[in-house]
């Protein structure tokens, strides 16, 4: 059983600036909920309910929110708006959360690897809360790859195809096609130029790592823009054992960008209004 999962947290979210100036990217909101949320929400889903949060500075507002607020608390019992507390409650109750700081941004690779203390030595989870994804017709993407982790018993990464204008942005993968949407992965770029791409399998913000990456990491050299980069970590691990990328199934929105916020934003409405006809429709039957 995958029980913990890690979510990197510490980066500066430059893009966002000013808004990130002094608030953490993750707590951007997609409607009224914040980025992590959505994620940690999906870690449970999976059946994990030990969140690892690596955090740096400026992030305190994260710790905040996975906590009581006595005084709002107080304020809002027994009004018409204390359902609006309900999902955060529940999932304060259902998980304990775990800190510790990235302190230098050394890149993706060392915030895992910051984790360790937090994750020990069993397979566990990385979400990026700044990829928000979903899956209106089943499972989240998490889920979904615990039922892979469950079958090959070794690290998995979720794969998109994007287009090879967009491969730059990403760690790219190639591998022989074992199942459907399974390749065991032989190759692996980090932000490839077009030119220089396996494939247009990008990596996106979920993986599931078996422990022996921590060692991987450790004998990581800096790589893409001097930075302790997982892909290279992930590349050793492939070299020695097996990686698996997983086509999944459902959407992912880039929220670390200003065009796939407005686009996560835009769905979220429409779901949500969605479901209030719904419930309209349901209520005057
Ligand atoms: P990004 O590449 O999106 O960087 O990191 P960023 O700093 O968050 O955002 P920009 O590019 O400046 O706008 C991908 C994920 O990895 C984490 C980030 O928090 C984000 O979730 N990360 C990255 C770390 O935790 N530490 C690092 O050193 C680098």
């Amino acid at each position: 059983m995958i029980k913990r999962c890690l979510f990197p947290a510490a980066g500066y979210g430059t893009r966002f600036l000013p808004a990130t100036k002094a608030m953490p990217k993750e707590m951007l909101p997609v409607m009224a909920k914040p980025l992590i949320q959505y994620g940690v929400e999906e870690a449970v889903e999976a059946g994990m309910n030990i969140m690892a949060i690596i955090t740096g500075r400026g992030k305190r507002a994260i710790e905040d929110h996975f906590d009581v607020s006595f005084e709002l608390e107080h304020q809002i019992y027994g009004t018409p708006k204390e359902y609006l507390l309900q999902e955060i409650r529940a999932l304060i109750n259902q998980c304990t959360f775990t800190y510790t700081r990235q302190i230098e941004m050394k890149g993706l690779g060392d915030a895992i690897y910051k984790g360790r203390v937090l994750i020990g030595d069993e397979p566990f989870a990385v979400l990026l809360a700044d990829d928000l994804c979903t899956n209106e017709d089943g499972d989240g993407i998490l889920s979904q790859m615990v039922r892979v982790f469950n079958k090959y018993r070794c690290s998995i990464v979720a794969v998109q195809e994007v287009p090879m204008d967009q491969v730059h942005k990403y760690g790219v993968v190639a591998g022989k096609e074992i199942d459907e949407g399974l390749y065991m992965i032989d190759n692996m770029v980090e932000k490839p130029k077009a030119d220089e791409a396996p494939s247009n399998l990008a990596i996106i913000g979920r993986y599931i790592l078996t422990p022996d990456i921590f060692e991987l990491i450790e004998q990581t050299e800096p790589g893409k823009g001097g930075e302790i980069q997982i892909t290279d970590a992930l590349m050793a691990q492939a070299k020695k054992g097996m990686v698996i990328a997983y086509k999944f199934k459902g959407k992912r929105f880039d929220c670390g960008s200003i065009d796939g916020f407005v686009e996560a934003t835009n769905y979220f409405y429409e779901q949500s209004k969605k479901q209030n006809t719904k419930k309209t429709e349901k209520k005057s039957q």
